[in-house]
């Protein structure tokens, strides 16, 4: 069971991604989105499967294909990250949005396998354009927050979503959920994925021919609201998976967690906390798998070390 994580891609070059044969097309009825603007951009213009189901492989190879996303990158903090919480580790197949019968059938309960619209594995509290799954809808776009994004870019990125704007917006999202939701949950894994995606839209949602540093807020709507690229969009002309620099601009704007040092240890939370953590999950969903599930899971969990083989130690849960 399982398959082998794809190779990387060969040509990271820059390039015309909605292409005439990646067209946008709007939702039909068994087709779905969810909360990454990403990879509902990819699904809607065909990059992945339309349905809004996919493999792991087919998103590790969409991501660098139409956004240039960095191979690394794809593979762990994002791809089987995702998938070992939220796929179906049986018939190799994972929602971006919720749970749909095309991921087929699923191993038994308390493994989930119900789609990145599940809250609390991988989605989390505090999104930029999406309601706390305690407070509302977690995987949908909410107008309200977005024009929080747009006041914020007017005020301090110039008419644009820039990474004064990202500090601020994570900031703003981070007091509002911690007055408002009362199991407001913001540790790892959520912490990083948290500071991340607000670099994202800088750095992947920005065409390959601009030098503008800020993102255009309408092109920003049309990705998170109707999962569109702006016409003849190019990806980016090199492979990234979201700068430090851009990173540690954002995580110091502000004080987040007592105890968390915002500047340091980057490496050492990657491996010991956010890859533990997403391994004990995994135990936690699968308390004793056996035969073709078993072995699923552990060429994902050799699929998901891939990145961090040379400065972290690969757990074996199921020897
Ligand atoms: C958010 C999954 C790649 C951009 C999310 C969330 C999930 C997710 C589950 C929701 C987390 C939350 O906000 O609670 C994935 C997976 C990927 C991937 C499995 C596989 C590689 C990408 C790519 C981009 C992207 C390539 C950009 C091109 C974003 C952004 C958000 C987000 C901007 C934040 C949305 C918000 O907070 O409103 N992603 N993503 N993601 N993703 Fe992705
Ligand atoms: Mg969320």
């Amino acid at each position: 069971g399982g398959q082998p994580a794809p190779a990387p891609i060969k040509d990271t070059s820059m390039k015309l991604v909605n292409d005439a044969a990646h067209p946008w097309m709007p939702l039909t009825a068994d087709q779905q989105r969810g909360p990454c603007p990403g990879l509902n951009a990819l699904a809607s213009h065909g990059w992945l499967p339309r349905s809004g189901v996919a493999t792991p492989g087919e998103i590790v190879t969409a991501v660098q294909n139409g956004f240039n996303m960095e191979y690394n990158r794809a593979l762990l903090c994002v791809t089987y990250a995702a998938f070992l919480v939220n796929g179906n580790l049986l018939t190799n197949l994972m929602s971006i949005g919720g749970i749909s019968r095309l991921t087929g059938p699923a191993p038994p309960a308390p493994a989930l396998a119900s789609g990145l619209n599940t809250h609390g594995t991988f989605e989390g509290d505090a999104s930029l354009s999406r309601s706390d799954a305690a407070l509302g809808d977690n995987h949908s776009f909410n107008e309200t927050l977005f024009q929080q994004i747009i006041d914020i870019s007017n005020k301090v990125g110039g008419g644009r979503y820039n990474v004064s704007a990202a500090a601020e917006v994570r900031f703003q999202r981070f007091q509002q959920s911690v007055a408002e939701n009362p199991g407001f949950f913001f540790s790892t894994p959520r912490f990083n994925t948290a500071f991340i995606e607000t670099v994202f839209p800088i750095v992947f949602f920005i065409d390959g021919r601009s030098t503008d540093p800020g993102l255009d807020l309408n092109v920003m709507r049309d990705f998170f609201q109707n999962s569109r690229m702006p016409p003849d969009f190019h990806r980016r002309g090199t492979p990234s998976g979201g700068s430090d620099e851009e990173l540690d601009f954002v995580m110091a704007a502000h004080d987040y967690v007592p105890g968390f040092n915002n500047g340091t240890a980057r490496d050492a939370r990657t491996c010991s906390l956010t890859t533990s953590q997403f391994v004990n999950t995994t135990m936690e969903l699968y308390p004793s798998p056996q035969g073709d599930l078993r072995d699923a899971i552990n060429t994902n969990l050799d699929n998901f070390f891939i990145p961090v083989s040379t400065r972290c130690t690969q757990i074996f849960p199921f020897p």
